[in-house]
């Protein structure tokens, strides 16, 4: 059996101090984790359950099946962004089992800005919708929801990708027969409104759920008419005037309920479509990771080390071990489902991508998911390297990879440059999921790579026009670019804009691609169509 050896001592010195450094980012990661759990500010929260409103995280979990889990994707969206008053974006998002059935639940939080929507926030559901779209997951709505935030019109109202796209997609997923199903827990305006009354079935609180188009404020000052919410939008109205609502509950327990009904009839559950073996741990802890990744991110990692903790068994079948060896690519299951994996050794050579591009075509002919695990600096330059053609072999990896129908999956593990972070299966090349680890660095280029780019340009400026650079102005400069640089590469920068799906903690990845696969491995496989090669 193809078993990978560790070869590390997990009590030297190096490994500890490692670990040491990295338990302190994982600290991290889980305190504010659980800050923005919370929710919004405490006078919004204490105001929402003083209306006898469960907070938003009690609706998901109520409405899932006890004890399940729940998948949540984009936790950090808004992190350090807006005066931080925008945990989660506002809106929380991801996949909960009910009644044995996985359904995506996508749930306002009320006590941020009354639910009303952000740039990020209608970009997180329309993220959230596509994961539900690809992978046919009933969607399950938990409305509250001021609608447009207004001064963030730009953002929300009138591109593609924004609100509109939220009431795009619930309509056409429909018409794909996946169900569209809402509760309206709040007082719900314009945007907010539209939402539940382009669901399948929507299910309205008694004399807290309201639906307007228009609020009674707005409605007395466009047309003079003076009327209550509730008569305007109430659930009694709804459920027995107009018919805007199916089904009128007497609080948020009875709602979730009778939701719970719902989804229960929803008629046969997919199966799963690959053979998944026994879950088999790796023959060591996931948890000494920690000491593996080096507290200096310019050391490179050991990835064979960091694999042997990671996949089942530790049992990797490599494919071409001794060629092209700077992208590992191997056979593994992750608590029991078959992974193809690809895996950076280091820089990417001609060699490597020709090996990429034709594991990736084993995988895709075997119906093998991909998990892209990225630490890499980018292609190799230089006079060799273009001469041997890397450009047309890094064509062929990116387009393997680009046209790949099998789910795609990527953890950032390291730092991941430029055309590297592309290759290993950005976020541009639609991944199912995308993480980072906490150590995890992401950017054109290194810091100290922009900072000498970008003064070699300014200098040149100055060089023509016949100035002189100060030497400390051009050391500020460079620090200033440094600084930018090492801001933007950061894991939160990318959770909180939600250019990644979250930050995991390493011993949480297994569990989470396991996740993943579960519910990937429940839709029917497409046929990969590759694209022209250029050999
Ligand atoms: N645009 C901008 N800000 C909004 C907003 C919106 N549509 N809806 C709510 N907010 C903000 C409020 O200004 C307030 O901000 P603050 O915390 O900085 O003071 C916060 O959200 C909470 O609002 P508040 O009214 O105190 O909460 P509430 O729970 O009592 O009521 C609503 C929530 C949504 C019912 C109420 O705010 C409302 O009716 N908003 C306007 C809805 C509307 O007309 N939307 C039209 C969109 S096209």
């Amino acid at each position: 059996m193809p078993i990978i050896q560790s070869q590390i001592s997990t009590t030297s010195n190096e490994f500890l101090a490692n670990k040491e450094a990295f338990q302190k980012r994982v600290e991290e990661l889980h305190r504010r984790r659980g800050e923005v759990k919370l929710g919004g500010p405490a006078k919004a929260r204490e105001l929402h359950k003083k209306r006898n409103q469960m907070m938003v995280r009690d609706r998901i979990k109520a409405l899932c099946d006890p004890g399940s889990p729940f998948l949540e994707l984009g936790m950090l969206v808004g992190l350090d962004l807006h005066n931080n008053e925008l945990p989660s974006g506002g809106f929380i998002t991801g996949v909960g089992l009910i009644h044995g059935r996985r359904c995506m639940i996508l749930a306002h939080d009320a006590t941020v800005k009354g639910g009303s929507y952000y740039a990020l926030t209608a970009k997180k559901h329309v993220r959230a919708q596509m994961y539900a779209w690809k992978h046919r997951l009933p969607c399950i709505t938990l409305v509250q929801s001021g609608g447009a935030n207004l001064p963030e019109q730009p953002g929300i109202f009138p591109d593609d990708g924004q609100m509109g796209s939220i009431f795009y997609n619930q309509i056409m997923m429909s018409a794909e027969g996946i169900p569209q199903i809402a509760i309206v827990h709040g007082p719900s305006t314009a945007g907010g409104a539209y939402m539940p009354a382009l669901c399948d079935e929507a299910v309205i609180v008694r004399e807290q759920g309201y639906m307007y188009l228009g609020s009674p404020t707005l409605v007395e000052a466009a047309t003079g008419e003076i009327i209550d919410a509730e008569s305007l939008g109430g659930g009694e109205m709804h459920c027995k005037v107009s018919g805007v609502t199916d089904h009128l509950a007497e609080n948020d327990s009875h709602a979730i309920a009778i939701t719970r009904d719902i989804v229960e009839r929803l008629g046969n559950k997919p199966d799963m479509r690959w053979q998944v073996a026994e879950a088999v741990p790796p023959r060591h802890d996931p948890a000494e990771i920690y000491g593996l990744i080096n507290h200096d991110h310019r050391i490179p990692n050991d990835t064979h080390e960091i694999l042997c903790r990671l996949i089942d068994d530790s049992n990797l079948q490599e494919f071409k071990p001794h060629y092209g060896d700077t992208l590992i690519c191997g056979f593994a299951r992750i608590m029991g489902f078959e992974i193809g994996i690809l895996a950076n050794k280091g820089v990417l050579f001609g060699e490597s991508a020709l090996k990429g591009a034709h594991f990736i075509s084993l995988c895709c002919q075997r119906d093998i998911p991909l998990l892209f695990m990225a630490d890499v600096s980018g292609f190799m330059v230089g006079r060799e390297a273009e001469q041997t053609g890397i450009a047309k072999h890094g064509a062929k990896l990116i387009s393997a990879m680009a046209a790949a129908k099998v789910p795609k999956y990527t953890v950032v593990i390291g730092g991941d440059y430029g055309a590297g972070y592309l290759a290993m299966c950005g976020r541009a090349f639609k991944p199912d999921a995308l993480f980072n680890w906490p150590n995890a660095r992401t950017a054109l280029m290194g810091p100290d790579q922009a900072a000498m780019v970008l003064a070699g340009v300014r200098q040149g400026i100055y060089d023509r026009e016949g100035n002189t650079w100060p030497e400390d102005e051009k050391e500020k400069y460079k620090q200033m670019v440094r600084d930018d640089f090492d801001a933007f590469a950061n894991a939160y920068n990318f959770a909180a804009n939600l250019w990644s799906d979250d930050i995991l903690d390493p011993v949480e990845t297994r569990e989470v691609l396991a996740l993943h696969l579960d519910i990937a491995g429940r839709c029917p496989a497409e046929e990969t169509r590759f694209p022209v090669f250029r050999f």
